[in-house]
């Protein structure tokens, strides 16, 4: 794991957004697969704003929402696909037919799964996968306790992501038991990953994350698993952290390496 502590969320934001422009630079048809939530909001609004720009070119971009809630159809208006639509595909030269969505109001769940499993294959593979984290620990709607090789299937929202969602829902009675996610496995995949996180309420997570044993229990934590993960957060995010000097050293010394990184 690559631990990149910045000043503050602008920096963040910065630079998980050069990551996306390097790769879009460098590849064709670059893939990326992207979550829901309050914190990657702002990297959606830079990517609108480089976009209009012209600093960013998005048009060939592939992208995959990494899950959707059960239940949801156009008509819903809490669903990650409706939120991707306000907050980029409405906004930027992303082509609507390369952005792909579980379809939450599937009949055939395990079908659906599996054809969401499929396209990615089909695609060649995810090449940069976009995480938030909960601060339960868990990345897309893998709950606590989430198989580390699951694959893309429903999952039951637990009390925590719950009340968590309740403000966005208009009361927790709104919010729906059920969703559908990529899996852990479906995940670690990705040929890179980069989590991001800001705040001091994430801190305790980004600890377990980075430090913490590798558990189900606490799902962010089957990233140690994988070879390219980037952890890029702000000094608030980073405060628990036991190692961050030398994160801070390692990051500052490893540029001098540009073939590697
Ligand atoms: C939801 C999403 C996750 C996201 C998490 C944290 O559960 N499915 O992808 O990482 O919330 O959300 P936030 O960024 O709002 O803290």
């Amino acid at each position: 794991m690559e631990v990149i502590i910045e000043k503050n969320v602008d920096d963040v934001i910065e630079r998980t957004y050069k990551f996306i422009r390097n790769l879009t630079e460098k590849k064709r048809h670059p893939v990326i697969g992207l979550p829901s939530g309050r914190t990657p909001i702002l990297l959606y609004k830079k990517l609108v704003e480089e976009n209009k720009k012209g600093n960013i070119d998005l048009e060939s971009v592939i992208f995959f929402a990494l899950d959707e809630f059960y239940g949801a159809d156009d008509s819903w208006s809490f669903s990650t696909k409706k939120y991707f639509y306000d907050h980029l595909i409405n906004n930027t030269n992303i082509s609507p037919e390369n952005f792909y969505f579980i379809n939450g109001s599937t009949e055939n769940l395990k079908e659906e799964c599996r054809r969401y499993e499929e396209k990615i294959k089909d695609v060649g593979g995810i090449d940069l996968q976009i995480l938030g984290i909960g601060e339960d620990g868990h990345i897309g709607f893998n709950e606590v306790g989430s198989s580390l090789n699951s694959r893309t299937r429903i999952k039951i929202l637990n009390d925590t992501s719950k009340k968590f969602l309740a403000e966005e829902f208009g009361g927790l009675d709104n919010v729906p038991d059920v969703c559908i996610t990529m899996g852990i496995g479906t995940i670690l995949e990705a040929k890179r990953i980069l989590l991001l996180a800001y705040g001091k309420s994430k801190a305790k997570a980004i600890k377990e994350c980075v430090e913490g044993p590798v558990t189900s229990s606490f799902p962010a934590s089957a990233l140690q698993l994988h070879a390219d993960v980037k952890i890029v957060i702000d000094e608030e995010a980073a405060s628990l952290l036991k190692s961050k000097d030398y994160y801070r050293r390692a990051f500052e010394l490893s540029r001098k390496f540009p073939d590697i990184y």
